[in-house]
Formats: structure tokens, sequence, C-alpha cells
């Protein structure tokens, strides 16, 4: 039997990781088992972290590629798959379907891309342009902040049922958007969701995570650290004493951990251009994850700094 992450929390997760390590779906990182998420929809399973490219623009061509280059290799030698990117963060996709390519990593990732367009032809052309540049598959495709749903969901659908997707979702980052995508997570059939959750902006867990596990629809979440934000808060302290409990060695891994061990099929999507940063985020994967108890003690360690 494999058990994933949520299998574990049901069975008291918090505890007991590395006692169960033979027995959960281990993809291994060095010597590590790393945790990993079932997709509901399908059964797949992924790597439980995965790495936003907002920031990863520029000539392609330059030197100035060589931190992507290092990130993606890093990212990808301690597990991660899980990519996502837009056509609207600057040439990010041109910059990942090149580095990818030179990396010869393109079939290993999961790559998550987005299309905004009011209008159903220019959104076709647009999820064309979006295959072209990345230069290899897609596997989920999302309506960007919920922009043109009913027309690009239309496309979408007909062309997963084609096989040019493997899973369609919706994208929002904000919280006045919560209560349409929640209509829209009621009307279609979707994969995935994608939206802001971290310990510095939990309003998602109201309505829409719950939801998302109710469905069984996959949630990437972005903005795991709140732009930045939870760092600031915790500037100059060191870690609690409890982080130790969740084999946390970073802030940025308790922060991440707070997002895995939710119920919902959880995959935080940390934005990086930095291999040290990525080699941070992906060490989240690995250990002890937080039980409910702990994720309230966590809850208000930050609400006192935020
Ligand atoms: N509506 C949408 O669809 C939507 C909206 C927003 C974001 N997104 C997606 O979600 C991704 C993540 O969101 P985000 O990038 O806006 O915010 P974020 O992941 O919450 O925060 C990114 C910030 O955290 C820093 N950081 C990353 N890892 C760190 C670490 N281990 N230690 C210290 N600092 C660290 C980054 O700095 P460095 O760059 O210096 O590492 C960057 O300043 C985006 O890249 C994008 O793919 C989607």
């Amino acid at each position: 039997m494999k058990l994933t992450r949520r299998d574990l929390i049901k069975l008291g997760a918090g505890a007991g990781v590395a006692s169960l390590s033979g027995a959960w779906s281990p993809l291994m990182a060095g010597e590590a088992a790393i945790i990993k998420t079932t997709i509901p929809s399908t059964g797949q399973q992924v790597p439980c972290v995965g790495i936003g490219t907002v920031k990863f623009r520029g000539d392609p061509g330059s030197a100035g590629m060589a931190p992507f280059k290092q990130t993606l290799e890093t990212f990808h030698e301690l597990g991660g798959q899980v990519l996502d990117t837009s056509p609207n963060y600057g040439n990010s996709e041109e910059v990942l379907g090149r580095l990818l390519a030179d990396l010869k990593l393109r079939d290993k990732v999961f790559m998550a891309t987005k299309v905004d367009r009011e209008d159903r032809l220019e959104g076709m052309a647009r999820m064309e342009e979006s295959f072209r540049r990345l230069g290899g598959k897609i596997d989920l495709m999302q309506v960007h902040n919920l922009r043109g749903t009913a027309a690009e969901l239309g496309t979408m659908m007909s062309w997963k049922a084609q096989g040019r997707f493997r899973y369609i979702g919706v994208t929002t980052h904000r919280v006045s958007q919560h209560e349409d995508m929640a209509l829209v997570m009621n009307s279609y059939p979707l994969d995935f969701i994608q939206v802001n959750y971290s310990l510095a902006d939990r309003a998602a867990a109201e309505r829409i995570l719950p939801l998302a596990q109710d469905k069984g629809i996959a949630v990437l979440v972005n903005r795991p650290f709140g732009n930045g934000k939870l760092f600031g808060a915790v500037k100059g302290r060191d870690l609690p004493d409890w982080a130790a409990e969740i084999d946390a060695h970073s802030w940025g891994q308790v922060f991440l951990k707070y997002i895995i061990s939710h119920p919902a099929a959880t995959i935080p999507i940390p934005g990086t251009t930095k291999p040290h940063h990525a080699r941070d985020n992906m060490g989240a994967m690995v250990g002890r994850l937080p039980d409910p108890n702990l994720r309230q003690e966590m809850e208000s360690y930050m609400d006192a700094l935020l």
C-alpha cells in the first residue's frame, strides 16, 4: 500500500514519517524520501512542493540566465517537478522552454501555465503560443485570475478531451475573487484550482480549500510566503522549538509545511530564482508535518507577529 501525505495526516501524520518511510510512495531525493501529493482526479502523485516562475525573465541568450538555470537544476535534483508559469510573466515561458531543453529536463517536469483572454479565438491562439514557447507538453492549463472563464474553459475542456492537456483549472491570488472561484468550482469539472494561501493569508481555508477537498480538486498554492511578507515578519528571529518537531530547518520550511499539511491536496509553488532558496524550499518535502494542534499554534505565533 502506498501512503501519501494525506494518508499520513489521517494517521496522525506529524509523527512518524520516518518510521513509515518504507511504506509510502517514496521518491528518492538523495537519501531522503519526499512527500508526494495525490491529484484526486487521476491518482497521479507529484512532489508536494513546486516552483513559481514569475521572475524568470530576460534575454534567453544572456549570462543573466545562469541563476535561473541553476535554480531549475537544484529544483530537479532535489525531486521537484511542478512548475507554474504564465504568458503574462514577461517572457517566462520562453525562458523556461529554452532552459529546460538545455538541461534535458523538459519531459521530466509537470508544466502548468495559464490563459486569460475574453475571446475564445484569441484564447486558442494564446494557448498555441504557450505550447510553442514551452516546447513540449502542458500538463495543466489554468484560466488566469478567472478572466474569460466561460470562453476559456469551453476550449480547455475540449482540448483536454483531445489529450492536449491532462488537467484544467482556474487561478486567483485575490480574496475578493474567492466567491467567484467557488461558483466556478461548483459549475465546471476542474482538476485544479490555484489560490493564495499562507500563514499570512488564511482566507482560502474558510471556503475554497474545504470545497476543493469535497470536490476532489487539487490546489496549487500561490503566494505561499505572502509574496515574501512572512519573511519580513520573522526577520532576526530564531526558529521556535516546535520547528524541530516537524523537521523544519528554516522559516521557509515552516511556512511551506503549514500549507502542505492542510488536508486538501495542496501543492505550494514558492517563487524563486535563487538556487539556495530552491534548495531550502525543496527541504520542506522531507520529514514530519504539523498535526492540527501544531497548525493552530503556528497560526497564533504568526498572528502575533503580523
Ligand atoms: N493569480 C495567479 O495565478 C498568481 C498570482 C501570484 C502568483 N502566482 C504564482 O505563484 C508563484 C508564487 O507566488 P509569488 O512568487 O508571488 O510569492 P511567494 O512565493 O509568496 O514569495 C516569493 C518571494 O519569496 C522569496 N523566497 C522564495 N523562497 C525563499 C526562501 N526559501 N527563503 C527566503 N525567501 C524566499 C522570493 O525571493 P527570491 O526570488 O529572492 O528567492 C520572493 O521574494 C508565482 O511565482 C507564480 O507562479 C500566480
